[in-house]
């Protein structure tokens, strides 16, 4: 069976019919009828010259085919196909790790209260293009310390490079990591996954790579500090080397396609890279609009708290940031859901709007805490918080992802 081929498309449903990838690319592979744009993947080479300009990113579409979509097909979309199964990628052991991974999403995601959806402009993501079995082989082309020298915690910031393998992630999705090895049973390792920190368009714009946020986790066996078996191979991972992944995953923790839209974003610790790729997805694209982004952010202290530097430089105008710590020397401790309840007027005032979307990542043990502080929020303007989150809910505007 042939390999399969990373064909360039464009989103029917996104696109605008502006013209500028047409009048951009350099060697003719657009072309439009009366109804869509679409490009010749005989002619396509890839080099990327249409996407920045595009000015609603439906250009920046990919799929893995065994045998690329025609012209006469694309000018006759409504919408982007799904992405088809590849077939021989999905061995037994691809199948098992999927399952796998379905039920972590699915946990992390069911503090909820319910399956979420997502937002009703959300563009469509692609998912399950790498399996175990066929995993994407991407290169480490940075790992920095986003903790001070000095903090307990280890967090990193890394970035993958998959050079030119087709792999297209929206904010708010995950990855798969295989860490090489084998369990004490001798199964090979389970896979990990973890959030995209970057937007869309890449940690560097363009240049088919995304970062992860990853924290090492460590505990105490047999007397001895461990480090966990995927973030500790990550956060060990020198540049240059070669990674398997997986993915990408999730369909509703998404960020709606809409300028307008008040994004709060509630976190604690890695919980923050869905919303740092939110966040630069914004500033990039959309500088200029009423949308409003606020940003819950808990951690010990500010030298534990990721990208505090880079975090705190965003200006007010992008990203109102409320940082909280817990572990001040001579302060009380206080947590995300303490200064949501400070910010009461403000958060009910957000909530009532519908074009408000809230969404919550980190540490599951912030769940119970932060729906009390809404319950709480939401008596002052006569609100029912249980009622308001099923309606969130509903309409694809209340996420959770915890793990
Ligand atoms: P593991 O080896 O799996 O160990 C985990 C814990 O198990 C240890 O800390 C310890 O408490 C216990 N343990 C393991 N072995 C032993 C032993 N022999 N004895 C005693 N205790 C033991 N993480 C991030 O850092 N960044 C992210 O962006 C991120 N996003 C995620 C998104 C989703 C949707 C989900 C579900 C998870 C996400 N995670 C993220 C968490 C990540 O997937 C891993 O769970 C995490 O990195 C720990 O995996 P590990 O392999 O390093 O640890
Ligand atoms: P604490 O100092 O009590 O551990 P971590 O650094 O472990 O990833 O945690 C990130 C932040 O989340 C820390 O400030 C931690 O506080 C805080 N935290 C711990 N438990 C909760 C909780 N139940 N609700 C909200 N924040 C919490």
């Amino acid at each position: 069976m042939s390999a399969p081929l990373r064909q360039h498309l464009i989103d029917p449903e996104i696109c605008i019919r502006c013209n500028t990838c047409e009048e951009t690319c350099p060697i003719d592979a657009v072309t439009h009828n009366e109804d869509n744009y679409a490009v010749d993947a005989a002619i396509c080479k890839a080099c990327l010259d249409c996407i920045a300009p595009c000015p609603t990113g439906a250009i920046d579409n990919w799929r893995l085919v065994r045998r690329p979509y025609g012209l006469d097909e694309q000018l006759e979309w409504d919408e982007l196909p799904e992405q088809e199964a590849l077939g021989s990628g999905a061995g037994a052991g691809g199948e098992a790790g999927e399952e796998e991974v379905q039920r972590l999403l699915a946990e992390a995601q069911a503090g909820a209260g319910g399956k979420s959806q997502a937002p009703a402009s959300a563009a469509k993501p692609s998912v399950n293009l790498y399996s175990r079995a066929e995993p994407a082989v991407a290169a480490v082309a940075g790992n920095f310390r986003i903790t001070e020298r000095d903090a307990a915690s280890d967090i990193r910031h890394i970035v993958l490079d998959f050079g030119t393998q087709s792999f297209p992630v929206l904010e708010g999705q995950s990855i798969g990591i295989v860490p090489p090895g084998e369990d004490g049973t001798g199964r090979p390792h389970r896979v990990r996954l973890y959030s995209v920190a970057s937007p869309r368009d890449g940690e560097r714009p363009n240049h088919n790579n995304l970062a992860l946020t990853v924290k090492r986790e460590t505990y105490e066996a047999e007397g001895t500090m461990r480090d966990g078996v995927a973030s500790g191979y990550l956060c060990d991972l020198p540049k240059g080397a070669q990674v398997q992944v997986t993915g990408p995953f999730g369909n509703s923790f998404l960020m709606p396609d809409d300028p307008s839209a008040n994004l709060v974003m509630v976190c604690t610790g890695t919980g923050s890279a869905p919303f740092r790729a939110m966040t630069e997805r914004r500033r990039r694209r959309h500088r200029e609009t009423d949308g409003r982004l606020l940003l819950f952010f808990g951690a010990r202290t500010p030298g534990e708290l990721p990208y505090f530097g880079p975090l705190m430089k965003l200006p007010e105008r992008l990203i109102r940031k409320e940082v909280c710590f817990s572990r001040l020397p001579g302060q009380p401790k206080e947590y995300v859901q303490d200064r949501m309840l400070k910010q009461a007027e403000e958060v009910a005032a957000l909530l009532q709007d519908d074009k408000t979307h809230l969404y919550i990542c980190g540490l599951k043990g912030m769940e119970s805490g932060l729906h009390e502080a809404l319950e709480s929020i939401c008596r002052g303007p006569r609100m029912e918080w249980r009622s308001l989150r099923s309606e969130m809910l509903e309409s694809g505007r209340f996420h959770v992802e915890t793990y």
